[in-house]
């Protein structure tokens, strides 16, 4: 049987794949539009993300939604999911073997969505998906195309929390994101106020 996101996210609810899914209080497993043009691709749930079952709803979660607003983008408009769906314990990086067993669902869940765009945020999504070796600090901003999608890392907004002299680059980068969008996107509207 073809997926369908009730369907997969029902079968990722029932997930054990990796322990993580025994210590979780919900799963995390995307928030947006199902029919966007845009992915954004973090890391994992943190405490506020597992207690509410929605990606980036804590202080991170705010940054983005301030750096959405930037090139005239919100949640509405993009579709936002994680490299692993349940919160590692102490919001330690997800092992290896962690991420490993969860990337199926995020495969998935981007068969379905098709996007036009990728944007995954910090150096483990971008590993992932991108490349193994990748290079945050050297590679933010550059684009690659993998199977007809654009794709591109920013730094993390949690990094952006704790160093606000990332953000000047940041800001360069998610201009040039809207700009790529602009281009590569027909459905949606990036106008700023
Ligand atoms: N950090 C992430 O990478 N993902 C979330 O959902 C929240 C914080």
């Amino acid at each position: 049987m073809p997926d369908t996101w009730e369907t997969l996210e029902r079968e990722c609810n029932g997930c054990r794949a990796c322990p993580l899914g025994a210590g979780r209080q919900h799963l995390v497993f995307g928030d947006g539009s199902r029919t966007a043009e845009i992915m954004f691709i973090g890391e994992g749930p943190g405490q506020r993300e597992d207690e509410q079952g929605l990606p980036f709803v804590g202080p991170a979660g705010q940054l983005l939604n301030d750096m959405m607003e930037i090139i005239g983008l919100d949640r509405s408009k993009v579709y936002i999911a994680n490299i692993v769906k349940c919160r590692p314990p102490g919001n330690r990086d997800p092992l290896n073997t962690e991420r490993d067993a969860c990337l199926p669902w995020l495969r998935r869940q981007t068969a379905l969505l098709r996007p036009k765009m990728i944007v995954c945020l910090g150096r483990i999504a971008a590993q992932a998906v991108i490349k193994p070796e990748f290079r945050i600090t050297k590679e933010h901003g550059h684009w690659f195309r993998k199977a007809g999608v654009w794709i591109t890392a920013i730094y993390h907004p949690s990094a952006l929390l704790r160093d606000v002299y990332k953000r000047p680059e940041t800001f360069v980068d998610l201009k040039a994101i809207q700009a790529k969008a602009r281009e590569i996107c027909e459905r949606t509207d990036l106008s700023t106020p």
